[in-house]
């Protein structure tokens, strides 16, 4: 009868309550004993322990006793009371060490089991690609510069050389924007408008590329997508010549594509540089032999070149007789298509795993 108190608060004398002690001791110890869990040992000690406990009753009984008899009681009643306390703190650290552990098991996540399943992807080829052109050029000295996806018309066309209604305008299928006034901004047709605000910016000389996205209204085909990258070049300094663009030209092109492709320009019309040239590199399909992608010329055109005009300079307020410079701008995609031989230039935004996994 250890857990019930008995509301009898009849004396038992003090043999009748030594003995009863020693029983509610064992008992109170076993009840300890058997319990699993935190939260079972809390109960057990409170019924072995607390208020309504057979010990809070003997405990009562005591002070009926004669001053010696409860003396001796009281003490056995510490004792046991102390060594229960005792018991029940060591069963309780027993318990929650192995619930904690229990914890951290059942918690656990195996990282292992998961990660051999899942496919680690990678950066897309035409960022690979625009990375490892931008390290060619840092290499030669260059920095990188950034301008805007949405331009205004006098970035876009007109600082260029391109006032309103200028012919070559046409050259670029625009899509403009609903802001401002009409057909006053719009998403960039080339990366050309960045060599404006890099000049802009006043501090010469400017060796600089400037990679990015470029926008058309073009329908997507084998060689074109209407949204695409390119990477534009500006260099201006005191006694830049044509030949200084060559043979940048060359050297980025052995760099990229290694030392069996070349370059070769090609006299052609561009309204911000004077002159101009298209710039071809061997076809890498045949390395020159002549083939289908390069219709049996052994070139495959690249990009756009020339020496930057006195007017650009002057829309800029930079001295054309004392700095001259040069200007180039190309695909990006192309270099990739080239580098890797892909026949459809489609397949680089169809995600297709398969495809872009092989880079
Ligand atoms: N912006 C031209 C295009 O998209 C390419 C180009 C040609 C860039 C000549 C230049 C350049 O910087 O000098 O077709």
């Amino acid at each position: 009868m250890i857990m019930e108190n008995s509301t009898v608060e009849r004396s038992r004398g003090k043999d009748g309550l030594l003995d009863e002690l020693s029983q509610v001791e064992e008992e109170a110890s076993r009840a300890i004993a058997r319990a699993t869990s935190s939260k079972a040992l809390a109960e057990a000690a409170t019924l072995v322990l607390g208020k309504r406990s057979a010990l809070s009753a003997i405990h009562r009984e005591v002070a009926s006793l004669e001053p010696e008899e409860r003396k001796e009681v009281g003490q056995r009643l510490n004792e046991v009371r102390e060594r229960l306390d005792e018991l029940v703190t060591q069963k309780r650290e027993v318990l929650s060490a192995r619930e904690r552990e229990e914890q951290i098991e059942a918690e656990r996540m195996d990282l292992t089991e998961i990660t051999p399943s899942l496919l680690r992807g990678h950066l897309h080829l035409v960022t690979l690609t625009q990375m490892e052109l931008e390290d060619v050029f840092v290499g030669m000295g260059y920095q990188v510069a950034e301008g805007p996806e949405v331009e205004t018309d006098w970035y876009n066309f007109e600082a260029l050389n391109m006032p309103p209604d200028h012919p070559a305008r046409g050259m670029w299928d625009t899509f403009y924007l609903d802001a401002g006034e009409p057909e006053s901004v719009l998403l960039r047709t080339h990366t050309s408008p960045v060599q404006i605000r890099l000049m802009l910016e006043g501090r010469l000389p400017i060796y600089a590329v400037a990679p990015g996205k470029c926008y058309r209204r073009d329908t997507a085909d084998a060689r074109h997508i209407p949204v695409f990258h390119q990477i534009e070049g500006l260099v201006v300094d005191e006694g830049i010549t044509f030949g200084d663009l060559a043979g940048t030209i060359e050297t980025f092109t052995t760099a990229y594509f290694g030392p069996q492709i070349h370059s070769r320009l090609r006299p052609s019309y561009f309204p911000f540089t004077e002159p101009s040239a298209e710039f071809e590199i061997t076809c890498t399909i045949c390395t020159g032999r002549g083939c289908r992608t390069c219709s049996d010329t052994g070139w495959v055109e690249l990009g756009g070149c020339g020496m930057v005009d006195p007017a650009v300079f002057s829309a800029v307020g930079i001295d054309s007789e004392r700095w001259s410079g040069f200007a180039f701008g190309f695909g990006i995609e192309r270099c990739a298509q080239m580098r890797h031989q892909i026949a459809d230039l489609r397949a680089l935004i169809e995600n297709d795993i398969r495809f872009l996994e092989q880079f």
